[in-house]
């Protein structure tokens, strides 16, 4: 039997004629699908005549991207001497601080409560499993030592220490994937403006710091291409480096919010969905298998803001986890640690709280895969193992007032599509079964209201099947 995870993959393997030539209308830029119902079922119709076209076929994922895609839910962590003002990452260039006075950051850098091990236990209660810290961010100010590339660093501050590899022997002492975010674009360094070549020569050579000393890392995620697009930033140069250092190690490289889901350089492993919604890639044609990350702040600032309070709940939480997993991508939450490097207590209490409902859906979560199930609303379904999981939405808000879901409330729910036979339906929340009817490849199921005592906020159904 074909997993049933493969199968979306296996329907999309023949397109009609409009979905190549949107394809090749949009060469080398991630192909957004439409969801339409239509598109859906050009595909399921041609699925079965898929003939020998290579425009079509889906590269399979190599083991580290594989791998990436089952982590599923991951923290990022903004946090450097801008933390120390608490008014963003980009306050230096926001408020035009001048280096001379920025630079006094770096002399009550303490990192006094940075504790590697103490986030990634953190993480891991939130059910993530892997970490991005800013190794270096734009302010250039490094994390590591730089092993004498630059007195601009940790090992250069009170802190006195190396908080990369606190960081990751803390990670891995709890079984979390650490991964390292670097910039590219730099506000210290003036060779950045003045001399491109030696900046891409220092850039080069901290990611080589960075591979080397500290094990196998996750992988790397750079950030600031954006800034100086029509610049040569000799990536072959930088990833050919990271393959032969770190093999396993994921290459990403950030679009920014004006190109989000765009593919890059060959190397690239993920495209970056910030601040936005992942759409659905359509890999067929692709020379690589590409995965896909939203990464996103949990209130408005990626560095601590202290007087952000727009922070997202817990329910909002889930839900962008979930529009992630819908179309396969990963979910890279921030958190912006205080001055001296703890992670906030809202943000902590809000990540424990969303862990909870991770732990209850753990392996539809992470090892689900899209699974191309007609639908309404947000609902949607992932499939992994011999199971498919059934993602309802809005199932408690048939008596709310204001603007109403496009479908709301306890009823029936109908999943068009499906070519296997149900053996049965539970909750995933409290193993109560679900009513279901299958005619042809049409199931619906029956959905009661949350039993007095629950909100899952999107209700889980696990479908075993025959
Ligand atoms: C942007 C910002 C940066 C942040 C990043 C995270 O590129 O410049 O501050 O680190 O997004 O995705």
């Amino acid at each position: 039997m074909i997993g049933t995870c493969d199968r979306m993959e296996m329907k999309g393997t023949a397109m009609n004629n409009t979905r190549r030539h949107l394809l090749k209308q949009t060469a080398g830029a991630a192909v957004l699908l439409s969801s339409s119902l239509a598109f859906r079922r050009a595909a399921a119709q041609t699925a079965d005549s898929a003939g020998a076209d290579p425009d079509d076929t889906i590269p399979v994922p190599e083991p580290r991207v594989a791998r990436f895609e089952r982590l599923a839910f991951g923290m990022f962590i903004h946090w450097g001497l801008y933390s120390q003002l608490g008014r963003g990452e980009w306050v230096m260039n926001r408020e035009k601080i001048p280096k001379e006075e920025y630079r006094k950051l770096q002399t009550t850098f303490t990192a006094a409560d940075f504790d590697g091990r103490a986030i990634a236990r953190t993480a891991k209660r939130a059910g993530m499993k892997y970490i991005t810290l800013t190794s270096r961010h734009h302010d250039g100010f490094s994390l590591y030592d730089t092993r004498g590339l630059t007195d601009w660093d940790a090992m250069h501050a009170p802190a006195n220490r190396d908080l990369v590899k606190d960081f990751v022997e803390g990670c891995q002492a709890e079984g979390i994937l650490p991964m390292l975010y670097h910039t590219t674009l730099d506000w210290y360094q003036e060779s950045f403006e003045n001399d491109f070549d030696a900046y891409l020569d220092y850039l080069h050579k901290s990611v080589e710091v960075l591979c080397t000393h500290y094990g196998p890392i996750g992988g790397l995620w750079f950030d600031g291409n954006w800034s100086k697009k029509d610049a040569d930033w000799k990536e072959d140069r930088l990833y050919t480096m990271i393959r032969r250092l770190q093999p396993e190690a994921m290459i990403i490289n950030n679009t920014g919010l004006k190109q989000r889901g765009k593919l890059g350089h060959p190397e690239i492993d993920s495209t970056t969905f910030e601040q936005g919604r992942p759409t659905p890639m359509d890999r067929r044609g692709l020379p690589k298998y590409v995965s896909g990350e939203m990464c996103q702040t949990m209130n408005r600032h990626w560095g601590i803001g202290v007087n952000d309070f727009a922070y997202q709940s817990p329910k909002e939480i889930i839900e962008n986890l979930c529009a992630c997993r819908k179309v396969g991508a990963n979910y890279l939450l921030n958190v912006g640690p205080t001055a001296t490097g703890r992670i906030p207590d809202y943000e902590a209490a809000a990540l424990a709280r969303s862990g909870d409902w991770v732990r209850m859906h753990g392996e539809a979560v992470h090892d689900g895969k899209p699974y191309a199930l007609e639908s309404k609303g947000r609902d949607f379904a992932l499939a992994a193992g011999g199971k498919i999981y059934l993602f309802i939405h809005d199932l408690d808000l048939g008596h709310h007032h204001g603007p109403k879901p496009e479908v709301s409330g306890a009823g029936p729910r109908t999943f068009a599509g499906l070519d296997r036979q149900v053996g049965k339906a539970e909750w995933m929340d409290n193993g109560e079964s679900l009513k279901f009817k299958q005619q042809g490849d049409r199931l619906t199921v029956t959905c009661k209201k949350f039993p007095y005592g629950t909100n899952t906020v999107v209700r889980v159904a696990c479908l075993t099947i025959k």
